[in-house]
């Protein structure tokens, strides 16, 4: 059982608060890195905003990107902390020193209300260390930050990260609003989805997607597979395909999993045709059918005919469950599918996920807002890890 916020007594007090800021960048056009999606920066507000609502100071901390225990300028967390003080109209003080006598006395001086975020904590190595006493002793100095914890940084929890998993062990903790709320949202697809059960699955590697599929497959109605994962199904079935992103060694699973899949009555549904390039670019596009992908050609999108049949198999769901793009959606050339099955999606009357950080921030770069669907996980690795079946660091150091 993982304690939320109403179990602690945080008013008054100094809480230590882990969120995911880990939102992706793009060049500003002037050589610097502006932020290219706020998801996840505005998904931390309900908790930030509840806790300084109760009357505590709040000392935040988060990673960007894996800087490997370097600090890299291009991976400071300065710009989410002038986002986070715009989303919150207020200011936010940001500390570049993570550790140090420097950053404790600004913690000291901090007043009921105001907030703090430190500097990206994956530029301390000890964060990410294999080595359970370095990360141990690193996290013991960020419990001196704060008389409570609260983790709520729930694409990290997969994590055995010291400001994830260890710091739970030192100060009275709960999870935050944000876990508790994408928590929730993943038992009801494990555990109770109403029927038909959809799961859309894309994105480059099978092999990220073999575990869900496996754990999934008994409780859902339809698969459907697009991405350049779709090409190592195809591959398992016999069929040509060309330059296409292959893991060969995911095939054996791959056969296993269709012939499962067979056995129990779950629909499994692969495109019909395919957007193919010659190379790895948003040129030269052309439409072949799924038996006959050229050999000197890369299949880069489903086609329009897949699109449809996989747009009039998510709306016939009553939970569907989506993680990683059907096609290279940042080359507009190859786009489509991924627009088709984000519509498609938007259109689900009941339950409609769409797991993941860079999925989620796929669907707002074409348009689309949080409340087309019903609900977006803030993670991507953590949500299919949770939907694997398996234990999460980040959420058995809570209980
Ligand atoms: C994510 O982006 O999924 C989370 O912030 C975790 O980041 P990581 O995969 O670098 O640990």
């Amino acid at each position: 059982m993982i304690q939320g916020l109403s179990a602690l007594n945080p008013a008054g007090k100094r809480v230590l608060l882990r969120c995911d800021l880990n939102v992706p960048l793009k060049d500003g056009g002037d050589g610097r890195r502006v932020i290219a999606d706020d998801g996840r920066i505005r998904a931390s507000l309900p908790t930030i905003q509840e806790l300084l609502a109760v009357g505590v100071s709040l000392v935040i901390i988060a990673h960007l990107g894996r800087p490997k225990g370097e600090a890299r300028g291009e991976l400071s967390l300065e710009p989410v902390a002038k986002r986070l003080a715009e989303l919150l109209g207020q200011e936010v003080i940001f500390s570049p020193e993570i550790t140090g006598s420097t950053v404790l006395e600004k913690i000291n001086r901090l007043e009921i209300g105001q907030v703090l975020l430190l500097e990206n904590i994956r530029f301390s190595p000890a964060e990410t260390s294999k080595d359970d006493q370095a990360r141990l002793e690193f996290a013991k100095q960020l419990a001196m930050y704060g008389d409570l914890f609260v983790s709520d940084g729930f694409g990290a929890v997969h994590r055995k990260h010291a400001s994830v998993f260890e710091l739970a062990h030192l100060l009275p903790h709960a999870a935050g609003k944000l876990i508790a709320a994408e928590v929730a949202v993943l038992d009801k697809l494990t555990q109770s989805p109403e029927r038909p059960y959809g799961v859309v699955l894309g994105g480059a590697k099978v092999s990220d997607k073999i575990g869900v599929i496996s754990n999934l497959l008994d409780k859902v109605d339809v698969l459907v597979i697009g991405g350049g994962m779709l090409f190592t199904f195809l591959a398992a079935q016999g069929k040509e395909i060309g330059k296409s992103l292959f893991e060969v060694e995911s095939v054996d699973l791959v056969k296993e999993l269709l012939a499962r899949a067979e056995k129990i009555g779950v629909r499994v549904l692969l495109p019909s045709d395919i957007w193919v390039a010659p190379a790895f670019a948003n040129d030269s596009p052309s439409l072949v059918s799924v038996d006959q992908i050229p050999s000197n050609q890369m299949g880069l999108d489903i086609g329009p005919e897949s699109a449809r049949a996989f747009a009039s198999a998510i709306r016939e769901c009553a939970t569907v469950f989506w993680n990683g793009p059907m096609g290279v959606f940042e080359f507009p050339n190859f786009a489509s599918g991924t627009r088709s099955v984000a519509q498609a999606l938007s259109e689900v009357s009941g339950l409609s996920v769409v797991g993941g950080g860079d999925s989620a921030a796929a669907v707002r770069a074409m348009g689309f807002s949080d409340s087309d669907f019903g609900y977006i996980s803030t993670g991507g690795g953590a949500s299919l890890e949770y939907l694997e079946g398996k234990e999460l660091p980040g959420l058995i150091a809570l209980r």
